[in-house]
């Protein structure tokens, strides 16, 4: 009994590692394991061999039971998994490189904006903001843009309601801060401006930077010296530009200030339409009417006012000619800056 029960283990074993399907399991366990299987009924003679042999080979049967058990459940398990596909540990190649985490950018005007002001901070302006939604007051009448004023026009204005509107400039700010604060003063306010006018060149919605310097004894020559240092810190510190007499009914004079053109040197292209120069801002002297409404004396204090159009300024550092790109939202053209 005691060969047989062995030849049987021996045998048993081999079939076990030749499985290599599920579905072999199952003939597997009724033919070594089964209660009509060669080995029950082996154990089932158990009870008929000598008495003296009965402990030793009930031993046996009972650790080669277990055994078979055991080897029967390790195999089970080993095929499930194989037929589960392959494990994630297996098909990791440590080696790889990682995947990238693609990195959110700002926005290019936004860079332009934040480029713009950082220059004017090192030149000891300071920055406010102030609201889209502005009075007609601020907009217009502190300005010295009176109701009925032609110069309303210029400015294709989304009224809220008789009082209240989108802002078109960035100028309000100039009231704004002037009427809480006493001269010197050298501020930048940066944000969004609305007006009812889109082509390749202008948009609803843009941005301004407006800037303005009040003490005792400013000049136009400051105003050039101040914005000089911009343009070149901006564009290419040999960026030649001029001041074209222009009207704002808040500066006086007031002037509209050009570079030489990006594209050309100032040679002469479709960009700067053969003239050489592209207009970047306008710009003035403080008007006294200004002054007045905000409680400045006009007789001690002069000043200078500016105010820049940030997509223009982007546009012309990066080579844009339609400014509407900036705002359809295609990755593949805002990925680039
Ligand atoms: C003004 O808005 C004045 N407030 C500027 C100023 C400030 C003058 C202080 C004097 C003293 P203007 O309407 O020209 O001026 O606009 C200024 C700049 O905004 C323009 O040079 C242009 O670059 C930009 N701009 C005007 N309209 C649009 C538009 N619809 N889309 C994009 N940019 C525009």
């Amino acid at each position: 009994m005691e060969e047989e029960l062995l030849r049987l283990q021996k045998a048993a074993h081999e079939d076990l590692a030749a499985l290599s399907e599920i579905k072999e399991l199952e003939p597997f366990r009724v033919k070594y394991l089964g209660r009509k299987s060669e080995f029950t009924s082996l154990m089932r003679q158990l009870g008929s061999v000598p008495k003296e042999d009965r402990p030793r080979l009930g031993k046996l049967a009972n650790e080669i039971k277990v055994d078979l058990e055991e080897k029967f459940s390790a195999r089970k398990s080993e095929l499930e998994q194989s037929a589960a596909g392959p494990s994630d540990s297996l098909e990791s190649d440590l080696t790889l490189p990682g995947r990238a985490i693609p990195f959110g950018k700002l926005h290019p005007v936004t860079q332009i904006m934040e480029e713009i002001c950082s220059i004017f901070e090192g030149m000891g302006f300071g920055v406010a903001e102030g609201p889209d939604v502005e009075t007609d007051f601020y907009n217009f009448e502190a300005l010295n843009i009176p109701k009925h004023h032609p110069a309303r026009d210029m400015h294709d204005t989304f009224y809220i309601n008789e009082s209240l509107l989108l802002r078109t400039h960035t100028s309000p700010m100039q009231a704004r801060i002037m009427e809480n604060q006493e001269p010197p003063l050298r501020m930048i306010a940066p944000g969004k401006v609305y007006r009812c006018d889109s082509d390749i060149t202008h948009t609803p919605m843009f941005h301004q930077v407006e800037g303005f310097l009040v003490d005792k004894k400013v000049s136009f020559a400051d105003l050039r010296g101040i914005l000089g240092v911009f343009i070149s810190k901006m564009f290419d510190e040999n960026t030649a530009m001029r001041a074209r007499p222009s009207f704002f009914p808040f500066t006086e004079p007031s002037a509209e200030i050009d570079i030489a053109c990006v594209m050309c040197g100032g040679k002469g292209c479709r960009v700067c339409k053969h003239t050489g120069w592209l207009e970047i801002l306008g710009a003035g002297m403080i008007d006294p009417e200004v002054f007045k409404q905000v409680g400045y004396d006009p007789e001690v204090y002069s000043g200078f006012a500016f105010g820049l159009g940030v997509e223009r300024i982007a546009m012309l550092k990066y080579g844009i000619n339609d400014i509407r790109l900036y705002y359809e939202n295609d990755l593949r053209f805002l990925s680039q800056f």
